[in-house]
């Protein structure tokens, strides 16, 4: 069979670094072991345009590996010129860059990695949550251009204890990010999903569920997003929502750029409506360097905690995530059970209740 894996260059790192698995250069390791069972394996970076190696491989490509980090884009159109495709593997988790509808209709199954770097965002999540809250971003700007100007800072800074912090999405990373909170001493912890916490899960974080998302975010001192990008979360977070978000709250969103509108939610930093705003996902990677998110700051100069989108490809992550591919790759290939809980599309249905009610 034809295997064809959408990477990120790595270039010198990953020739210093062999852990660097989810680039072109070390191929999550699956060389070796893909042509011991004869099948052809080609890795790119190559993803945009009719001329790029990604359009022009798929058309007889039988199983596509990609990752969210570099995104090879796999829409409708693309995926009817894909005459072989069969399987679609994410070396990760999120599958929103493939058209998940339409793998549906086409009989293409979707499987990923769920849960290898779930971890590494929850800590993502608290590192930015705390980021903004201590205003650390200007901080370390004084620290490193010869400044010292302790007021510019302390005027807006705070501490995490005490703030109401809310979730959106309390799935595998919203429950982790709930747990990791819980020692912060919040005055409250809030989540919004359409799928309830298991009662004991609930009550072992002491989180409480409210069920109306506007409601939600009025209450919330700082909201992390932690749901996949779908047809129900494309564009969530826009100006409508931001005006019933408390004025001066924090917002967090390390799952997919496009739950957020970029241009509302940079409007609302710039004029202090959020305080600030951080996450690694952009709506579109890698985002261009005109992105508003790139340049936007708050008022008093701080409030910008983006970073390129890393969270999820820690080195412990990719081992995780270049070991899950592989399974997954031997189950198809020996035509044994998938982990159910790495299969969002089977054949011709849904698998997974994280993309949308249906
Ligand atoms: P999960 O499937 O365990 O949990 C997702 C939760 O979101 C589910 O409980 C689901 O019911 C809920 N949800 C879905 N639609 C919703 C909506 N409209 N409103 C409220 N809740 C909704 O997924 P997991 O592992 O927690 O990952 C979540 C997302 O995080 C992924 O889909 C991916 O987009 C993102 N992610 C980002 C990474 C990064 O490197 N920045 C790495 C891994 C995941």
């Amino acid at each position: 069979m034809k295997v064809l894996a959408i990477l990120y260059n790595g270039f010198k790192a990953a020739k210093a670094e062999p852990r660097l698995l989810g680039t072109v250069e070390n191929e999550l390791g699956l060389r070796a072991y893909l042509e011991s069972q004869g099948h052809e394996y080609i890795v790119t970076s190559s993803k945009e345009g009719p001329d790029s190696d990604f359009q022009k491989h798929i058309a007889d490509t039988d199983i596509l590996i990609t990752t969210p980090f570099h995104p090879g884009y796999l829409t409708k159109e693309l995926m009817a010129k894909a005459k072989n495709l069969k399987v679609c593997v994410t070396a990760g988790v999120g599958s929103d860059h493939v058209d998940l509808n339409a793998a549906v209709d086409r009989k293409i199954q979707v499987l990923e990695v769920s849960g290898s770097n779930v971890v590494s965002v929850a800590e993502q999540v608290m590192m930015s949550i705390l980021l903004l809250v201590r205003n650390f971003v200007p901080a370390h700007e004084q620290a490193i251009s010869g400044q010292w100007q302790v007021s510019d800072i302390a005027r807006n800074a705070f501490d995490l204890e005490g703030k109401v912090v809310g979730t959106l999405g309390a799935g595998r990373i919203g429950h982790r990010v709930l747990q990791r909170l819980v020692p912060f001493n919040t005055k409250e912890l809030l989540y919004y999903d359409y799928k309830a916490l298991p009662e004991e899960a609930e009550k072992a974080v002491g989180a409480r569920r409210v069920e109306d998302l506007k409601e939600f975010v009025s209450q919330c001192d700082v909201v992390t997003v932690n749901a996949p990008l779908h047809e129900g979360t494309q564009g969530l977070i826009n100006k409508d929502l931001l005006q019933h978000f408390k004025p001066g709250a924090w917002l967090v969103n390390t799952a997919r750029g496009a739950i957020c509108n970029a241009d509302d939610v940079a409007a609302a930093v710039k004029s202090g409506q959020l305080r600030g705003y951080a996450g690694d996902v952009w709506n579109v990677q890698p985002a261009p360097a005109d992105h508003p998110w790139r340049s936007m700051r708050n008022p008093l100069g701080g409030g910008n905690g983006m970073t390129p989108h890393y969270s999820g490809t820690t080195l412990d992550a990719q081992q995780r995530y270049a070991e899950g591919t592989k399974k997954i790759l031997q189950n198809y290939f020996e035509n044994k059970p998938q982990d159910p809980g790495n299969v969002i599309v089977g054949v011709g249905k849904y698998e997974s209740a994280s993309y949308g009610q249906r």
